[in-house]
């Protein structure tokens, strides 16, 4: 949810800020600014729209200058347009502030600062800071920021500068993420490390309530009563062309291909000789054993991931389990405890409701385990143990390869508590290792056949489109599964609504009387996981039902599956064969490839879907 971006050094801060702004523009893309420094006064330029109008005008007229702070919006208070876009400015135009966040208490603190005699011109709360700041300022930025910091609730990162004080960029956080690229004779402020990549592969990672300054030569952290903090960097792994296209026609297509690779690292890194390795896992072995439930807790993508884990480690390791959505969890009364162990799974590590699922956990005496894709991020950073999820960074919004490499920590989380707790025999999780390992190079194979020129999948995706404009519109999907695979479904369902547009259901196939065969007639599409499994035959009279109230089907099914063709079924995708524990691994591929498809066919903007962020830190 927005990106901020701040830059001080001797580049020019326009090119600096629009490329890490281009980088964090999956965090929302509503409209952009940038505001800089430029002699005497602070120039700046917003616009309604994605960030490619704002830079195509900043093209034609350039702003001067080497410090400067930008933003890319998600809107949550004021519609999206010109004037709510940041930077906002204080009354005098010399003070200039980007924020990512929600400031609960801006009313109250607007009203005061307009009865002082202050002038707003936006609808949004971020509005009052630099108001604040203007209100507090006698000479030194970065108290007149602090004094200010004191007064907000809700959630910010914000980046600061004054007109008057051109050496410095002031920022601070809380409970939006912060970093600050360190680099040589200039220094940035971001709200993610991709964003500073292009300069520096060091960074420092910022706490809630801290004050941070950054100059050319240097970088000085405070709390907020100005007491000094001592930061070190940490380098950063990752290379910029993993936050690069590098040849593909969107990131979600790139990102997608990446998954027998990625889930090949995870695979080299965690298993050694057979044996699982967590080694940066802070959570000890005996803990592990006393555990008597597990809660898994997520949004969105990384909930379906949670679902998937769900089935795993009950049947492996024995051990009650179950699964909430973050923002239903953190305001019920979850019964965990000091026995449970709460795994909270998150790509960027920042989601507001899994934040603070992980700090209402936490206070029922409940252990946390992360499990995370954004290195240092905050869920990574409070939960009493992290697990990395390692796939490098994903940049589409709609979320694949981070979804594989989180199912890829839950089938080594559960080999690794089924041998520790002896919940299954020990030749019985060698095979699973050994099964397990079969997996990259299926997937590989798998979306190499998929992504081809001429696949069967993109030309399902022309099909379907012909048919829902022959159909006016009324076709739509349904996604049916059944046990491991049912969470696929959700997701496949998932992955298409995003960024298609078009409505999609996902549903366990035997809730499917219950309900949704009311909707069957020839105008849904109907997607049926019917891999080999022990609810294979149950999902083949699944496909009678559908078949015989006239809904069209597409079947991912187990390759060499010759019964599955008498049932008359509309199109057919296979996968290789697999033990079905790993089967979710394999079938996601074609349901990420087929939402892909039908959006490209629908021509829409694939990797930045309407209304979605990629990481949403506001509740
Ligand atoms: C947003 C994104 C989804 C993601 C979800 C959870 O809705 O658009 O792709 O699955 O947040 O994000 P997280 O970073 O916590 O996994």
């Amino acid at each position: 949810m927005c990106g901020i971006i701040g830059y001080i050094g001797e580049r020019k801060a326009q090119e600096v800020l629009l490329r890490g702004l281009t980088r964090l523009e999956y965090r929302g893309y509503d409209s952009a600014g940038v505001a800089v420094i430029d002699g005497d006064r602070i120039n700046m330029l917003k616009r309604q729209g994605k960030l490619r109008i704002l830079i195509n005008e900043l093209s034609t007229k350039p702003i001067a200058g080497t410090v400067g702070v930008g933003h890319t919006r998600w809107a949550t208070h004021g519609v999206p347009n010109d004037i709510n876009a940041h930077p906002h400015l204080d009354c005098t135009g010399k003070i200039a502030v980007v924020h990512n966040g929600i400031i609960e208490n801006y009313l109250e603190l607007k009203k005061n600062l307009i009865r002082e005699g202050h002038k707003f011109v936006s609808e949004t709360d971020t509005e009052i800071i630099p108001h604040l700041v203007e209100k507090f300022y006698k000479g030194n930025l970065e108290k007149a920021v602090t004094s200010a910091l004191k007064l907000l609730k809700g959630s910010y990162a914000i980046a600061v500068i004054h007109k008057d004080e051109p050496d410095k960029v002031v920022g601070a956080r809380c409970d939006s993420p912060l970093i600050v690229g360190v680099g040589k004779g200039e220094n940035f402020l971001a709200s993610d490390v991709p964003a500073v990549l292009d300069y520096t592969k060091e960074v420092i990672y910022l706490e809630n309530h801290e004050v941070i300054t950054i100059t050319k030569k240097g970088v000085s952290v405070k709390d907020l009563s100005g007491r000094a903090i001592n930061k070190k960097p940490c380098p950063i792994s990752w290379d910029i062309s993993q936050a690069e296209k590098c040849g593909h026609q969107h990131f979600m297509l790139k990102e997608i291909s990446e998954q027998g690779d990625v889930l090949k690292k995870i695979l080299e890194e965690r298993l050694l000789k057979g044996k699982v390795s967590f080694e940066e896992l802070k959570i000890k072995e005996n803990d592990f054993k006393r555990f008597k439930k597990i809660a898994i807790v997520a949004c969105g993508t990384a909930y379906h991931a949670g679902m998937t884990g769900k089935y795993m480690l009950e049947e492996y390791v024995k051990i009650p389990c179950w699964v909430d959505t973050s923002s239903e969890f953190r305001y019920r009364d979850p019964m965990v405890d000091r026995d449970t162990l709460t795994i909270i799974v998150s790509q960027s590590g920042e989601t507001a409701d899994s934040l603070a699922a992980l700090r209402e956990a936490k206070k029922r005496g409940a252990k946390t385990l992360g499990i995370c894709n954004v290195l240092g991020s905050s869920i990574a950073r409070e939960s009493d143990g992290v697990i990395y999820t390692h796939a490098g960074p994903e940049i589409a919004v709609a979320s694949t390869k981070a979804y594989t490499a989180q199912l890829a920590i839950f089938y080594l989380l559960t080999i690794y508590l089924a041998a520790l707790r002896k919940s299954v025999p020990a030749p019985k999780v060698r095979a699973l290792v050994r099964e397990f390992k079969k997996v990259p190079d299926l997937m590989n194979d798998l979306i190499f056949e998929y992504r081809s020129d001429y696949n069967i999948i993109a030309a399902y995706a022309q099909e379907f489109k012909r048919y829902y404009f022959e159909k006016h519109n009324k076709s739509y999907f349904l996604y049916l599964a059944r046990n491991i695979n049912y969470p696929n479904a959700m997701e496949g369902a998932l992955k298409l609504k995003e960024i298609s547009y078009i409505s999609a259901e996902g549903y366990p196939a035997g809730e499917m009387k219950h309900g949704p065969i009311a909707l069957i007639d020839e105008n849904p599409w109907v997607v049926c996981i019917a891999v080999k499994s022990k609810t294979y035959d149950k999902m083949l009279s699944n496909i009678q039902e559908i078949k015989a109230r006239g809904g069209i089907i597409i079947a991912i099914v187990t390759e060499g599956d010759r019964e599955i063709l008498h049932n008359n079924i509309n199109y057919v995708i296979e996968i290789p064969k697999i033990n079905e524990l790993f089967s979710p691994l394999l079938v996601v591929i074609p349901l990420q490839l087929l939402a892909y498809y039908v959006a490209r066919e629908f021509g829409y903007d694939i990797d930045q879907p309407r209304n979605l962020a990629k990481s949403v830190t506001v509740e």
